[in-house]
């Protein structure tokens, strides 16, 4: 089998990594990829968002299976530019992609199919909806309606820094197109969890849930980044809260969606809150997370190959219950001083050679080849990933990774897992 693989950051080779497993692989093509996965696939230099450049790379080598990582591609319509040429593809079409690239789009599927989530109204201009956050109870949350990189989301506390963010987005153009119209939502209460599942429209298969930290600083402080750190399974997830999650929130999506008529093949992403009246839901992704999946797929037992083929054939039904490892994997994301506001690339990277042991592995992400040597090219530049017995043991692993691994303004979260931690040493004593 020739896969090819749309991306270019961590979540795009761990896919290589995991894939380059599977007994079928011939041969793994990543557009355009990165520095860290030159051994393992081929790159090829196409960005991910030429989606007719990418069919006709497809057709020309006759790819058995593309797979899509980030979401602009999805949100362009590349799922169905392949399925009008008749290639397979792992990736919802642009009508479902949707539940990703508008987020009126998502709230208003949601109320219709009676799927939990926070309460919103929408608003297409700055005098409306200014004058509705006149008369509401704070906190409350303003989300630019299309994508913004994880960047349009703001929790703001009273009436001036909620001017503050409508202006941003309507006057100040701060998420361009993607700001035409916005939501604002209640505040929502509680954990975090992170719950990926395998569609392929008629039956849904739900990964191990995971956790991931998407603020910059330690402490869950600062900016809003694409992730600086995860680890799976959330422990704190009981199977009753997975089955509550699987019958409230996965299974009426899957209904909705063919209900409504948009087939879906590809991976669905729930980010849900942890509510004191049951688990409610954030946002959708139409993709694999990322940091979450260098922390999910690596505990994943069976071939994702066989998997991923199943979803974009319309067989899931038919496959072999997934396979776990037991324990848990961790994933620390080495960044850019700076990111995710500006930072400088071109570092080389040193000490890969001498970092490798078992149960662990470098996730690269900004990263790419100069000569012999691998720089720095972009905010996060690697995921260190380590996998043992628990949540500590784990994070052990991939914390002892960038004592050897340095670039110029390498900056990383000490503290990722730590609520888990805590609660843990509480429970303990
Ligand atoms: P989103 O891109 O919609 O997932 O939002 C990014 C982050 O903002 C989420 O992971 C949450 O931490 C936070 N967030 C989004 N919506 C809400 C909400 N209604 N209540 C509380 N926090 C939220
Ligand atoms: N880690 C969150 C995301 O992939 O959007």
């Amino acid at each position: 089998m020739k896969v090819l693989i749309v991306g270019s950051g961590g979540r795009e080779h761990t896919l290589v990594w995991k894939l380059k497993q599977s007994k079928k692989i011939q041969k793994i093509y990543c557009a355009p990829g990165n520095g860290g996965m030159t051994r393992a696939a081929k790159c090829i230099n196409l960005k991910a968002d030429n989606v007719k450049g990418l069919a006709n790379f497809a057709t020309r080598n006759k790819i058995n299976l593309t797979i899509v990582g980030p979401e602009q591609p999805l949100a362009l319509g590349i799922a169905d530019e392949f399925r009008r040429r008749k290639l397979k593809i792992f990736g919802p079409e642009k009508r479902a992609a949707r539940l990703e690239s508008s987020k009126v789009f998502a709230k208003e599927f949601m109320q219709k199919y009676r799927i939990p989530t926070a309460p919103f109204v929408a608003f297409d201009n700055q005098t409306d909806a200014i004058g509705f956050v006149k008369g509401v109870e704070y906190p409350v949350v303003v989300k630019a309606d299309g994508l913004a990189a994880g960047k349009g989301v703001m929790i703001v506390k009273n009436f001036n820094d909620a001017c503050r963010a409508i202006e941003d987005v309507f006057e100040r153009r701060k998420f361009g197109k993607a700001g035409k119209r916005i939501i604002i939502e209640s505040c929502l209460q509680g954990q975090e969890v992170s719950v990926m599942a395998l569609t392929d429209g008629k039956t849904i298969v739900p990964l191990l849930p995971s956790q991931d930290h998407k603020q910059a600083l330690e402490g869950d402080k600062g900016p809003n980044t694409g992730g600086m750190g995860a680890f799976c399974p959330a422990g704190f997830i009981t199977s009753e809260i997975m089955d509550k999650i699987n019958e409230s929130i996965l299974r009426p999506t899957l209904a909705g969606l063919r209900n409504d008529n948009t087939p879906y093949q590809g991976v669905i992403y729930a980010g849900i809150m942890l509510t004191k009246d049951g688990p409610k839901v954030l946002e959708y992704n139409c993709r694999f997370g990322d940091p979450e999946t260098q922390a999910v797929l690596p505990l994943l037992k069976s071939d994702l190959l066989e998997i991923m083929r199943a979803v974009a054939n319309g067989r899931l039904a038919g496959q072999p219950k997934l396979e776990w490892r037991k324990g848990t994997a961790a994933c620390v994301i080495m960044a850019s001083k700076g990111y995710p506001g500006k930072y400088t690339t071109g570092h080389r990277i040193s000490g890969l050679k001498n970092s490798r042991s078992q149960g662990c592995y470098v996730f690269h992400a900004g990263t790419r080849r100069n000569g012999n040597e691998l720089v720095t090219s972009g905010g996060r530049v690697l995921g260190v990933m380590g996998m043992d017995q628990n949540l500590k043991s784990a994070l052990g692993k991939a914390y002892n990774l960038p004592k050897r691994i340095k670039f110029k303004g390498v900056t990383y979260r000490r503290d990722i897992g730590f609520r888990v931690l805590e609660r843990q040493d509480k429970e303990r004593t």
